[in-house]
Order: C-alpha cells, then sequence, then structure tokens
C-alpha cells in the first residue's frame, strides 16, 4: 500500500450530484461540491431527468471538489462512481446523445406491463434469476418502453446502434469519450436482466422483458479498471477505478463487510442492506435479494427493503403543509407533541414498498383530535421512518435467522443520510427497534465507498478488514423506551398500515 494521491468520488443522486475529495489510506474528506438539477414530471407518476443534466453536474461538481481543494487532476490517483440505482438511459452509440429523457427509478407509467407480467406467471422465474420482484422501480421494463415509444429505437437496438445504461454506464461513457461502455455488478443487479447466481445478463430475461443484448454494457467488478478520463475533460486522464450503485456504496462505506452487519440510509425514501455474505438469502417476507458488492469476481449478497418516503415526509411538513421552514426543524418540533397524543401518518404518497409493495395505496393519518397540531404532525411524520424501518429490520431479521443454523440478533444498525443526522428521529429508531442505532463520524457514506473501491483499487487503501477497522462513531442512540410502550406503539403503526393498504387484509 502506498500512501499518496487524492480519491475523487462522484455521488450522482436522484436530486443532486456531489463530488468529494478525500485523502487516502484514512479517506478524510478534503473537499466536497454539489449540485442540484430539475426534476421533470410529464404525467402523473412519471419522473424523469435530463441526462445531459447529470452529465453537466458530474462534470461541473468534478470540476469543483478540485478547485475547492486547491489541487490539479494530475494529483487524483483515481475516480470512484456511486449513482442513483435502477433509472435507465439509452443514447445512440455514434453520438453519445440520449434518445430520450432518462427514466428515473420513482417512475411508474411501466405499472400496467408489470401486472400483466405478474398475472402471466413470470414472477417465480424472475426471482429466482434476478433475486427482485416485478415492478416498475426496476430498468428493464422502463427500457422496453423506451423502445416502443422513440421512433425507430427498436430497431436501432437491434442493430447494435444504441447503448442501454444505468446512470453510472452513461457517465463512464461520456467520461471515457464513448470508449468503455461497461456497468458494475451491483448496478447489473437491479435491471431485472441480470441472473445473479451465475453473473450474467440472463437470455431469459432479455426474452421476456424484449431488451435486445446489443444494447447491454459489460459487467464488471466494484474495484477495477473502467478506464481513464479523457484527458480535457479535469485536466489529466484520471483512472476510473470503482463502480457501485449508491446503497451499495453507502453499504462498503459503512464497513458492513460481515454477513449480519446491516445499514439504513436515509435521504428522499430509506434503503436497508443486509449483508448476507457469499450465499444469497431468498425472502420470505417480499425484500430483494441482491450483489452487495464484488471483489475478485467474488460476491457477497445482500437482503434489501426499500422505502419510498422517509425524508420526503419531512419535505411534505415543509413544502405541503408550511408547518417548517427548514427540515432540521422538525425534530425540535416533534419534541413539543405531548407523550400521551399520538397521529399515525402512513406516508404512501407514492404506494408502498417493502415489505408491502402496494402501488396503489396513498398516505393516511389516523387519530386525529380537536386538539392535534403542528407538533404532532411533525411527530408523526418521524416517528414514520421508524416505524418503517423496523418493519423491513422485522422482516429481514425473519429472513436471516431462517438461513442460519445458528441465527443470531441482529446486530446494530448503522445509519446515514441526510435524516440521520436528526438526533430525535434517531433515538426514536432506536426506540421502537429496541436496538442500538449507530452514526458513523463520516457521514458521507456513499461517496466514501465509491473513494474506498478507487482507493482499493490503486492500492491506497487497505482491504476490508483493514478499512473495517478504522470506521468510527459519531453516536450511539440507545434503546430508552417501556417495553409496553414500545408494544402498544408499534401494534398502533400496524393497525394504521391495514388501514391504508389498497386491499386491507
Ligand atoms: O434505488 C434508488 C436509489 O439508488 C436512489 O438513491 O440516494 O439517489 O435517492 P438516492
Amino acid at each position: 500500500m502506498t500512501t499518496q494521491g487524492a480519491i475523487l468520488a462522484l455521488d450522482q443522486g436522484t436530486t443532486s450530484t456531489r463530488a468529494i475529495l478525500f485523502r487516502p489510506p484514512a479517506l478524510e474528506p478534503l473537499a466536497v461540491a454539489q449540485e442540484e438539477f430539475p426534476q421533470h414530471y410529464p404525467a402523473p407518476g412519471w419522473v424523469e431527468h435530463d441526462a445531459e443534466d447529470l452529465w453537466r453536474t458530474a462534470l461541473s461538481t468534478l470540476r469543483g471538489a478540485l478547485a475547492k481543494a486547491g489541487l490539479a487532476a494530475g494529483a487524483v490517483a483515481a475516480l470512484g462512481i456511486a449513482n442513483q440505482r435502477e433509472t435507465v438511459v439509452i443514447w445512440d452509440r455514434a453520438t453519445g446523445r440520449p434518445i430520450h429523457n432518462a427514466i428515473v427509478w420513482q417512475d411508474r407509467r411501466t405499472a400496467r406491463a408489470c401486472a400483466e407480467l405478474r398475472r402471466g406467471g413470470h414472477a417465480g422465474a424472475v426471482a429466482a434469476s434476478t433475486g427482485l420482484l416485478i415492478d416498475p422501480y426496476f430498468s428493464a421494463t422502463k427500457i422496453a418502453w423506451l423502445l416502443d415509444h422513440v421512433e425507430g429505437a427498436r430497431a436501432a437496438a437491434e442493430a447494435g446502434r444504441l447503448a442501454f445504461g444505468t446512470v453510472d454506464s452513461f457517465l463512464l461513457w461520456r467520461l471515457t469519450g464513448g470508449r468503455v461502455h461497461a456497468t458494475d455488478a451491483t448496478n447489473a443487479a437491479r435491471t431485472l436482466l441480470y441472473d445473479i447466481h451465475a453473473g450474467r445478463w440472463d437470455p431469459a430475461m432479455l426474452d421476456l422483458f424484449r431488451v435486445p443484448a446489443a444494447l447491454l454494457p459489460e459487467v464488471r467488478d466494484c474495484a477495477t479498471e473502467f478506464g481513464h478520463t479523457e484527458p480535457g475533460l479535469l485536466g489529466a486522464a484520471i483512472p476510473i477505478r470503482g463502480i457501485a450503485g449508491d446503497q451499495q456504496a453507502a453499504t462498503i462505506g459503512q464497513a458492513c463487510f460481515t454477513p449480519g452487519m446491516v445499514k439504513s440510509t436515509y435521504g428522499t425514501g430509506c434503503f436497508a442492506l443486509l449483508n448476507t455474505g457469499a450465499e444469497p438469502v431468498r425472502s420470505g417476507h417480499r425484500l430483494l435479494t441482491t450483489i452487495a458488492y464484488q471483489f475478485h469476481g467474488r460476491r457477497a449478497y445482500a437482503l434489501e427493503g426499500a422505502i419510498f418516503v422517509a425524508g420526503a415526509a419531512v419535505q411534505w411538513l415543509r413544502d405541503g403543509l408550511g408547518l417548517i421552514r427548514a427540515a432540521a426543524e422538525s425534530g425540535e418540533l416533534a419534541a413539543r407533541s405531548e407523550a400521551a397524543r399520538r397521529l399515525y401518518m402512513v406516508p404512501a404518497f407514492v404506494g408502498l414498498g417493502a415489505p408491502h409493495w402496494d402501488a396503489e395505496a396513498r398516505g393516511a393519518v389516523f387519530g386525529l383530535t380537536r386538539d392535534s397540531g403542528p407538533a404532532d404532525f411533525a411527530r408523526a411524520a418521524l416517528e414514520s421512518i421508524g416505524y418503517q424501518t423496523r418493519d423491513l429490520i422485522e422482516a429481514m431479521h425473519a429472513d436471516w435467522a431462517a438461513s442460519q443454523t445458528a441465527p443470531g440478533e441482529i446486530p446494530v444498525l448503522r445509519v446515514d443520510g441526510g435524516l440521520a443526522a436528526s438526533d430525535w428521529t434517531m433515538q426514536f429508531l432506536a426506540d421502537v427497534l429496541d436496538a442500538p442505532v449507530d452514526r458513523p463520524a463520516v457521514q458521507e457514506t456513499t461517496a466514501l465507498g465509491a473513494a474506498y473501491l478507487a482507493g482499493l483499487q490503486s492500492g491506497l487503501c487497505p482491504e476490508p478488514e483493514g478499512f473495517a477497522a478504522g470506521w468510527r462513531l459519531e453516536r450511539r442512540f440507545t434503546p430508552d423506551m417501556p417495553a409496553r410502550a414500545r408494544a402498544a406503539a408499534y401494534a398502533g403503526w400496524k393497525d394504521a398500515v391495514r388501514r391504508t393498504l389498497s386491499s386491507p387484509g
């Protein structure tokens, strides 16, 4: 392991793009640049990004981080990329131009196509190969939609003139001047087209979802050689040596390398991943089986639970109800709610994700009385984040326990993302889980994970065990709620969810 050279990490997310420069081997953050970009909602339930915005903000934040640190690109040893997953870009191989806006993971336009495939009895084969459910969330039906709706696209795709990629792949293509069309195993695992056991694109899935093989990128390890940036873009040819989907990058950044470790990231939504090691675990509770990371051709798997609304519930308090001016005020307001008064908010604004997967459910508030007020709404919104996490963690624990001969308890939950900064929310999370919640010193875990991949491949960062030993705690939240109060509160939540489902059980 050598000791010089900075590492650049690009974190291309759903609402903003960030670039962070880290100093190896411990990966202390040196400089950050961030830019938001427009969201496009062309029809109800549709969400698009202009892929040129993703490219523009990638380039400007990479340049911005270098400028802030006063560093020339020549001093950067390597670049790692983490990205919003599942989002689909299709571009022309000759011009590099996208044929349409990117269709974002949140987009529900293919809900009917998915329902038809489920009715056709394909769910079992899809889950067996890809570990996923047939849901518009994933890439495959979005790709088919583009090929069917952009004039000439299907014929051009079949003739090999178009390329598909998740956002990592598109940015890699642009950064390498169109030389490299590749992705990593974690991103491939989110497309519904990748056999996560064999580690290859699955011809049966390509047939089922009507996706021509000629569109697809080559799939590589997470830490490997992905080519070099075009020298003109950043001022030097920087080797690109790491790629992972953002939730997997956060799992790596949280050093969850040991089977049984679990992390939960609180952004717009919330994504919890439990490392299950070399063996994939099939969920009996509608969680996803996915690839956590792939090093030297060896895959580690994860169970994943996705909640679509976490931080978005706080945004709604701010923008929808006008109860707070800034998200950071939500904990303070919630703390003013009287303990005896409890509202339940089920934030099914865009349906419910795991473990319910109910696209038709819509949000609801239960328990309103004449004296319900802003503080009760704030508390209900923040508590919904804790309850939803408990739903996921209980499902994970059950799946994990069923797969083990001697299952232990789910250990500590490592948290990150914007909402992890809310002490009130994290304390409630520990209370409702009845388990410790650990917040790390470096909370930019997604970028950290991408930087680690690039640093590992460059020989600048230690192997996973060494990196895990360097993980630092900022604060541990320990449960502090009487068992009866916890049981009563959670039972109330279960009842609220049951009443919110589109076909109540
Ligand atoms: O699966 C979607 C996820 O990768 C999006 O993450 O952080 O961009 O909201 P984020």
